[in-house]
């Protein structure tokens, strides 16, 4: 019996550049969701793009996710920020929610999902 979730390659590792992220579709939990993949500390994570306050992506007003210092995700509709390693908000508004988490991998030069609650993966054209 095979106890591994399933793999969904997205990109090589080299390509996730540090503070960077790519945006792509996902069936989670029988849902279509975006999600983001982003790199801090030099390590890869994923999040469903969904803000703890609304149902907005973080990026709906600009097309950022990390705030100018590059410590920090924020959410560009209100500002509020998240700790990359977590998804925790460390604002005042939503204080300790999270967002959503993505299983990630990072092995043999590729980074991609691993994620029993994925079941299909759409990247973006190009
Ligand atoms: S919708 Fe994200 S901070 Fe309000």
């Amino acid at each position: 019996m095979n106890l591994a979730p399933p793999r969904y390659r997205l990109c090589a590792g080299s390509a996730l550049a540090e503070g960077c992220h790519l945006k792509f579709s996902i069936r989670f939990e029988g849902r279509d969701e975006e999600c983001l993949l982003i790199r801090f500390g030099g390590k890869a994570y994923a999040y469903v793009n969904r803000c703890v306050h609304m149902p907005r992506p973080l990026d709906c007003e600009q097309d950022l996710v990390f705030d100018p210092s590059g410590r920090y995700l924020r959410c560009s509709m209100h500002g509020i920020v998240y700790a990359p390693e977590t998804g925790t908000s460390i604002s005042t508004m939503c204080e300790g929610q999270r967002l959503r988490a993505v299983a990630v991998y990072e092995e043999g030069g590729d980074v991609g999902i691993a994620d029993f609650r994925v079941s299909a993966l759409r990247l973006p054209p190009g």
